[in-house]
């Protein structure tokens, strides 16, 4: 079967469209936190939006790859979320769950592709579906640190670090301000997991 007449054509599509939509709407989060003085978390979206771009990148390359003509028109009908609106601790919820759902529809595009013989599209369909769920972990994370306020409270002492001067400190609770550049606390890292670094 040519890819060009393949289901996975379609779904190589629809992912690229969904990517393009997840990206921008990391962005709409991203000044919203920004706004808000949450540099750090606006900037960990930032790279997250950045990560969907490159996956949008990524099938768009497939997707000329089936044609060594032009595509002048590619007709997608599916359905693509347009929840996020709403206040930021909200936000962070739909994103983790946009993620989860991103991801279902890779497994599904996954099977399809191989069904159809396309295993390295296969294989990237499954790729982009691991990272979608570790994205809606960090979502899911900083959902629930904003939540029960530990973002910048902890059990125990942990390192502060200043990203704007490199100031640290070692304390339960990251300064209010930063006492050697005045950053506000915004700017200080978020905690996540070790294995949720992005
Ligand atoms: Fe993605
Ligand atoms: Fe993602």
């Amino acid at each position: 079967m040519k890819l060009k007449d393949s289901k996975t054509f379609s779904n190589l599509a629809r992912a690229y469209m969904a990517e393009c939509g997840a990206r921008s709407r990391y962005e709409f989060c991203e000044y919203g936190f920004r706004y808000n003085g949450y540099e750090a978390i606006a900037t960990l979206i930032d790279k997250i939006a950045y990560q969907e771009f490159n996956h949008a990148r990524v099938l768009y390359m497939k997707l000329q790859d089936a044609e060594m003509k032009m595509i002048d028109n590619i007709d997608v009908c599916a359905g693509f979320p347009f929840k996020e609106k709403w206040d930021l601790l909200t936000n962070l919820q739909l994103l983790c769950q946009d993620e989860l759902d991103e991801a279902k529809a890779y497994e599904e595009f996954e099977q399809t592709a191989r069904e159809e013989g396309f295993d390295e599209i296969a294989d990237i369909f499954k790729m982009i579906r691991d990272v979608e769920v570790r994205h809606a972990r960090v979502f899911e994370e900083l959902y629930n640190q904003m939540k029960d306020k530990s973002l910048y409270k902890k059990a125990k002492e942990v390192a502060w670090i200043c990203p704007a001067c490199g100031y640290v400190s070692f304390d339960k609770q990251a300064w209010e301000t930063c006492p050697l550049c005045q950053a506000k606390q915004g700017y200080c890292d978020v905690k996540l997991p070790e294995d949720l670094y992005i």
